[in-house]
């Protein structure tokens, strides 16, 4: 089989990611079926679809004409899964995040769908191995990992399970590359991938300056506004919701290292129901709009190379255990968030006895493991 094969896809769930990614391969001039378990939600997804290409047609992105061909011909809602698979190439899987549930939807995509067709899961923190291993084609299992919004943010990570061939490796690649985006082959089926992961450690690094009061939200921010971020990294936080940002400590504090628990200052507000902009108030109030951050506060009291240097140290542990490349790492950052620059590319000129004793400073400042330099970074093999 090769990526020529590919003509018909079935994308299961519209919700959040379910409709963007639909969208995306629909403006790539897919057969996209697309499922969810009742009309009320199918209807919701599709309406957003039409909604996002209108706008996409108005900036001149999309032809008129393709839109109206995807309205009459190419977009198949359905409620049925069976339906939803059985002309299927490829199935992409965005439905809620609980492993029983994906396993069984696994397992129905199995006995419905072509049995040459592949199979993705759109997961953020299960494991790709454990959903393949509901199925009796766990060759043809992947993960496609798109971001949030799926039609805009460029980067999907192509996720190799344990048992996933070449081929389906090589045909989710070049599928990704088809809809108009870049992929990145994450060789190994590990906790956060390659861009939740190595993005990691500067949220545990964010929760210590706040939970150790060295300085506040805005004073940081401001810092991150004026060296050009659209966004500083606690305003983020409170965008994304302090609950998300919760759990997704505590789950790489269960998987990889307790180091990675969640601050003190998340967990209060997020017991306090503060999550941030959906509540109206986080780390800032968002009562108003967007919180205004007075650039005038910016603070010298951390400096924003330890944000960077914790990131790209990460990143030599997941490369030292194959996960992927320097340089695929530094691409997915970029693509996964706008950065000019990924962490690799921003160590490069520092020379490996600096970062070493700034990452050993920061590990005994606030007694966190996962800070200290691994190998790849005292022998300066990151050059
Ligand atoms: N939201 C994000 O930022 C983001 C980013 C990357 C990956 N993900 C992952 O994508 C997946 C979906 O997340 P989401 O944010 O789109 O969730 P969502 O809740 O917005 O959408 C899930 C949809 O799946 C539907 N659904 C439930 N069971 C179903 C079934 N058996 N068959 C078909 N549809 C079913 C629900 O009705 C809902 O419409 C999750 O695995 C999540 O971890 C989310």
């Amino acid at each position: 089989m090769n990526i020529d094969d590919i003509k018909t896809v079935a994308v299961i769930g519209a919700g959040d990611m379910g409709h963007g990614i639909a969208e995306v391969a629909l403006i790539a001039g897919y057969k996209v079926f697309l499922r969810d378990i009742n009309q009320e939600f199918i209807d919701r997804g599709v309406a957003r679809i039409h909604e996002s290409l209108e706008k996409l047609v108005s900036k001149e992105k999309v032809p008129a004409e393709h839109h109206n061909k995807i309205r009459s011909e190419l977009l198949v809602p359905c409620t049925d899964l069976k339906g939803a698979v059985e002309e299927a190439d490829l199935v992409i899987e965005a439905i809620p995040e609980v492993l029983d549930l994906k396993k069984t939807t696994f397992k129905e995509m199995d006995a419905a769908a072509p049995v040459n067709a592949i199979f993705a899961s759109n997961t953020s923190t299960r494991s790709i191995t454990d959903i393949a291993a509901a199925t009796k084609r766990p060759d043809k299992v992947l993960g496609l990992h798109y971001f949030n919004p799926a039609v805009l943010m460029k980067l999907v990570e192509v996720i190799r399970a344990d048992k996933t061939s070449d081929e389906t490796m090589q045909i989710g690649f070049e599928f990704v590359q088809k809809n108009g985006k870049v992929p990145v082959r994450v060789q190994k089926d590990v906790p956060g991938f390659v861009v939740n992961r190595v993005q990691a450690p500067s949220g545990v690094l964010l929760n210590c300056i706040l939970d150790e009061g060295i300085a506040g939200p805005e004073e940081v921010d401001a810092v991150m506004r004026k060296l050009g971020m659209p966004m500083g990294p606690y305003e983020i936080m409170d965008y994304t919701g302090l609950d998300i940002n919760y759990n997704g400590s505590q789950y790489f504090a269960d998987k990889i290292h307790p180091d990675f628990a969640p601050g003190k200052t998340i967990e209060f507000k997020v017991n306090a129901g503060e999550f941030g902009k959906k509540t109206g108030k986080g780390l800032f109030d968002w009562s108003k709009g967007r919180p205004e951050i007075d650039l005038a506060k910016a603070t010298d009291k951390f400096d924003p190379m330890d944000l960077v240097a914790v990131n790209a140290n990460e990143v030599t542990k997941i490369v030292a255990m194959g996960v992927c490349s320097l340089e695929d790492a530094d691409t997915a950052v970029v693509n996964a968030t706008g950065n000019v620059m990924g962490y690799i590319a921003m160590i490069k000129g520092i020379e490996p006895e600096d970062l070493t004793k700034r990452l050993d400073g920061l590990a005994e400042k606030f007694n966190k493991e996962i800070f200290k330099p691994t190998e790849m970074i005292k022998n300066g093999h990151y050059r």
